[in-house]
């Protein structure tokens, strides 16, 4: 059954609650930290999707607020948290190898505290693996509810018990916990959560729950406030931004909400992902073609470019109606960006299946893809159908796109040499000394001779060199 999403303001009771958690929790730890000179340390590993990676800087404020500080591996970590992947086996299997090792540390450092978390663990096999056979791990929550990792870690330290909490569905999107980003001028930003789609091949939206959107009002205050704190790039987050305000109470279109935060001053850049084909409006590529913050880059998976397996897949467009839109967008944009994300071997994939995936590589030219052989997920509907692709065959094809993308990713990558460009730069490059790396508005990384005062800043660049992953370029001082 649907549940209608509630949504807490700031000071909200469940806010509030777990702000008092984390005062109790800090007072502990503040002791420790004077009984042993040292604070306690924490080491989070994250795997899979920029969702994770931004829920796993919610986690990092908690912990920080509690008093711990990061180190660089588990050995060292008195906390240990893991915020796990489910969208391919192979993570899952990683994930597994990980914390088995774990045990070993744990022998050696009783107090060890092992938290897992994210998409893994909203599954029912995983949790039954997780209690038959690694009783070492200690605090086990899901997508739904990791606001409350300081309300479980308390729990686990006051029963000594392990501390098993997964919800079947989301309840509230509690807003304003503390966050620690990684950069200092640039956030990412969730705009809605969960997925609708059910692709046939994909554990998402079993994982992560239907559709909910923000409040824009949230969105634009924590837009505000990280602008004010020095931000000068967002990236809004979703499985599928396009689908953006539907259900809100007072519905607002995707391209409405990108208007409204273009309007915030001091914000220069505004980024999204991810783009559903079947979702993207005329009045999206309206507002990304005469706005001057939205960066003209777009990721647009289209998965397989055979109609047959696009059904099969539950798609919702065909491999011509994918390819109209990409002419229609790259007609009000000629100088945008576009990457993709393709799936090679979805049971049933015939030869001819796979050279229209070709053609339509060929034909729209990405600056860049992701390619993945596809992975049988349990509980999904692909996983039940019956011609599922010897691995031999799946690998000859994925190399042969993998040589096709590159080919291309570096024709297009050539085509920006003696080009001008704002770049924002972010950070030394660690293999060219005396390097500096930003990125273009069109996502593309460039390298620059110079020094970290950089960082941060807007610079205009010429490109003087062209890789396949990466552009050279010099700073034009204006
Ligand atoms: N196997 C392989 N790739 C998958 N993806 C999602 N589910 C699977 C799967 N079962 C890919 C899709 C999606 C990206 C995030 O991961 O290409 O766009
Ligand atoms: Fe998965 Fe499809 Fe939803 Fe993307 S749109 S998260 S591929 S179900």
């Amino acid at each position: 059954m649907k549940r209608e999403p509630i949504i807490l303001n700031h000071d909200t009771d469940e806010g509030l609650r777990q702000k008092k958690i984390i005062e109790r929790l800090r007072a502990i730890n503040d002791t420790f930290e004077q009984k042993h000179g040292r604070k306690k340390r924490m080491h989070i590993a994250t795997f899979g999707c920029q969702m994770n990676f931004h829920d796993s800087e919610k986690l990092k404020g908690v912990l920080e607020q509690i008093g711990y500080e990061e180190c660089d591996s588990e050995a060292q970590a008195d906390f240990v948290v893991y915020n796990t992947c489910a969208v391919r086996e192979n993570a899952e299997t990683r994930v597994f190898g990980r914390i088995g090792h774990l045990k070993s540390l744990k022998e050696k450092n009783p107090n060890m505290v092992i938290a897992l978390c994210g998409c893994m663990m909203q599954q029912d096999t995983v949790i039954d693996k997780l209690k038959k056979s690694y009783p070492h791990v200690n605090i086990v929550f899901g997508t739904h509810n990791i606001y409350k990792l300081a309300e479980l870690l308390e729990t686990h330290m006051e029963t000594g018990e392990s501390v098993y909490d997964i919800w079947d569905s989301y309840q509230d999107i509690v807003e304003d916990l503390p966050t620690v980003r990684k950069y200092t001028y640039k956030s990412s930003v969730n705009i809605i959560f969960g997925c609708n789609n059910f692709c046939s091949y994909c554990i998402v939206p079993y994982v992560r729950g239907r559709e909910r959107s923000r409040e824009p009002e949230d969105i634009i205050e924590e837009v505000r406030a990280l602008v004010a704190d020095g931000v000068v790039e967002i990236t809004f987050l979703g499985q599928n931004v396009n689908s953006y305000g539907k259900n809100l109470q007072h519905p607002m279109t995707f391209a409405q909400l990108l208007e409204e935060v273009e309007k915030i001053d001091g914000l220069e850049r505004i980024r999204f992902m991810t783009s559903h084909p079947k979702d993207l409006s005329d009045e999206l590529i309206h507002v990304m073609a005469k706005s001057t913050k939205v960066c003209k880059s777009l990721h647009l998976p289209f998965q397989s470019g055979s109609t047959r397996l696009l059904e099969k897949m539950n798609r919702g467009y065909t491999k011509d109606s994918y390819l109209s839109l990409v002419n229609k967008i790259k007609k009000a944009m000629p100088d945008i960006a576009l990457t993709t994300d393709i799936i090679v071997g979805f049971p049933g994939e015939t030869e001819e299946d796979f050279m229209d995936t070709m053609d339509v590589v060929k034909e729209v030219e990405y600056d860049s893809a992701f390619t993945f052989i596809y992975s049988k997920r349990t509980g999904t509907p692909a996983a039940q159908y019956e011609d599922q692709i010897e691995e031999p065959v799946v690998k000859e094809r994925f190399n042969r796109l993998l040589d096709e993308v590159n080919s291309l990713a570096n024709k297009k990558s050539r085509e920006h040499i003696g080009k001008e460009y704002l770049a924002l730069f972010e950070e030394e490059n660690t293999s060219r000394k005396g390097y500096m790396s930003g990125r273009l508005d069109n996502g593309h990384l460039v390298h620059v001779e110079g020094d970290s005062s950089l960082v941060g800043s807007i610079r205009r660049v010429k490109i003087i060199d062209a890789m396949t992953f990466y552009l050279v370029g010099e700073i034009i001082h204006e």
